[in-house]
């Protein structure tokens, strides 16, 4: 059974062990090892989740029988805007419907605040395996940005999904 809630600070180590697990597996096709460890260290630190928390980001667990398995996380950026960061769900439990419902959730849980049509953007590299789930599920690109990781940059890309009330 899938069940998904609303992270809050005690989630951070929850957090910080998923993104260990996922996040190098999803990103080895377009990003070196140090480069993946860069990353998890700017998004996945104690301090980095701390900060996003503080900030106002908001992160969702998915947990599949029982153990948590995937994440998802959004910002508001603006009336209307929002920006989705992260979405990955573990390797053994992808294709059964999590990310899916996780995508859907972050959609009802800002309709539901905000009780009007929005848009939501995500920045993703052209080469990563995940745009076909978010093309597949509406999203259009609407812009390039590259995306300054400090230590490196990276060509991006913006894709945008309007949800409508
Ligand atoms: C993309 C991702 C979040 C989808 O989660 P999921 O639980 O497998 O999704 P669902 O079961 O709801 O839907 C399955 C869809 O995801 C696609 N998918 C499954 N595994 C995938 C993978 N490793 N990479 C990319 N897409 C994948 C399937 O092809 C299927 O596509 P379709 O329904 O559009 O035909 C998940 O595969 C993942 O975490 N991938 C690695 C991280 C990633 O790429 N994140 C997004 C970019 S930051």
């Amino acid at each position: 059974m899938i069940e998904i809630r609303k992270a809050t600070g005690e989630d951070i180590l929850v957090l910080r062990k998923l993104a260990k697990k996922i996040v190098p597996d999803s990103f080895k096709s377009t990003l070196n090892t140090s480069q993946i460890d860069y990353m998890l260290d700017k998004f996945y630190s104690q301090k980095a989740l701390t900060d996003a928390f503080d900030k106002g980001q908001i992160f969702f667990i998915a947990n599949c029988d029982g153990e948590d398995t995937g994440l998802i996380s959004f910002i508001e950026q603006g009336p209307n805007l929002y920006l989705m960061q992260k979405i990955y769900v573990e390797i053994k439990n992808q294709n059964k419907g999590i990310g899916s419902a996780l995508l859907e959730k972050v959609k009802n849980y800002i309709l539901k605040k905000d009780n009007s049509d929005f848009t939501l953007e995500l920045i993703i590299n052209r080469h990563n395996p995940g745009l076909s789930f978010y093309k597949n599920r509406g999203f259009i690109k609407v812009r390039d940005q590259g995306l300054d990781m400090e230590e490196f940059y990276i060509n991006e890309e913006i894709y945008s999904l309007v949800v409508k009330k």
